[in-house]
C-alpha cells in the first residue's frame, strides 16, 4: 500500500509539473488558449483600424461641420464695439448670482482684475494708483458701465476692450460669467453708497 501511494504521489508530482511547465511560453505576447472567448474578439472596427466602408478608410470619423461639444457656447465675436452690441443682445449668464458664484467671482476678479480696477471697481487699483500703469482704468462700479448688458461685459472680459487687454486665454467661460456677476455686485453696492450720500448726485 505504502508503495502504491508513493508512486501515485511522485506520478501526480510530475504531471503537475509537466502542465505548469507546458502552460509558460517563449512567446509572452500570446494568450494561449482563450476559455469562453465571448468578448476577446471585437465585432465592431477599432477606432484606428482600417473600414472598408468609407472612402477614404478611416473608422473614426470627423465631426460634421459645425459641430460643439456639449455645453460648451460657441464665442464667435471680433474686437469691435458693433459685436461687443451683439454678444450683449445673443449672450446670457448661464448661472443665478448664488453665493457659491459671488465667491468664486470675487476670486477670480481678486486674482485678475483688482490691480487695476480696485478692490470696489472704482478704477483705483494699486497698478494705477503706484502710478505703474498710466491710463486710468474704467469704474465698471459706475454708472456707464452698470447700463451694459452681462454679455457685452463678458465679451470685455474675453476680447478686452480699448487699452485693457483680453482674458479670455486666463479665465475660462464659466470662470468669465461668474466674474460679470460679481461685477454686477460691485455696481449694486457702488449704487447703494451713491444712493446714501447725502446730497450726492443720483444717477440718471
Ligand atoms: C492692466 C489693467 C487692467 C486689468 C488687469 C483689467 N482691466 Fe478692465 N479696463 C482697463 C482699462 C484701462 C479700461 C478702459 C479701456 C479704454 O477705455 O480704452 C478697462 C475697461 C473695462 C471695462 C469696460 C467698461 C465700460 O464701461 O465699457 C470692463 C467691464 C472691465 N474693464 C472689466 C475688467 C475685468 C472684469 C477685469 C478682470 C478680468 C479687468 N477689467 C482687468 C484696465 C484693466
Amino acid at each position: 500500500m505504502y508503495i502504491v501511494r508513493r508512486i501515485l504521489i511522485r506520478i501526480s508530482v510530475l504531471l503537475l509539473t509537466g502542465v505548469i511547465l507546458s502552460s509558460c511560453d517563449r512567446q509572452k505576447n500570446m494568450r494561449g488558449y482563450d476559455f469562453i472567448p465571448d468578448m476577446v474578439y471585437s465585432q465592431a472596427y477599432d477606432t484606428y483600424s482600417e473600414n472598408p466602408n468609407f472612402k477614404d478608410s478611416m473608422t473614426m470619423r470627423v465631426p460634421v461641420n459645425g459641430t460643439v461639444p456639449r455645453g460648451f457656447i460657441p464665442f464667435r465675436y471680433t474686437i469691435d464695439s458693433v459685436s461687443r452690441a451683439k454678444a450683449g443682445k445673443e449672450l446670457f449668464s448661464p448661472f443665478l448670482p448664488t453665493d457659491d458664484v459671488l465667491a468664486r467671482g470675487k476670486l477670480i476678479f481678486t486674482t485678475f482684475c483688482i490691480g487695476c480696477h480696485g478692490a470696489m471697481g472704482k478704477g483705483d487699483g494699486q497698478l494705477y494708483s503706484s502710478g505703474l500703469y498710466p491710463l486710468k482704468p474704467r469704474e465698471i462700479s459706475g454708472v456707464a458701465t452698470s447700463k451694459l448688458k452681462d454679455g457685452e461685459i463678458y465679451h470685455t472680459i474675453t476680447l478686452g476692450f480699448g487699452s485693457m487687454g483680453a482674458h479670455g486665454a486666463q479665465i475660462r467661460s464659466d470662470d468669465r460669467w461668474k466674474l460679470v456677476l460679481y461685477v454686477r455686485e460691485l455696481q449694486k453696492e457702488a449704487q447703494k453708497a451713491r444712493d446714501t450720500i447725502p446730497g450726492g448726485k443720483k444717477p440718471v
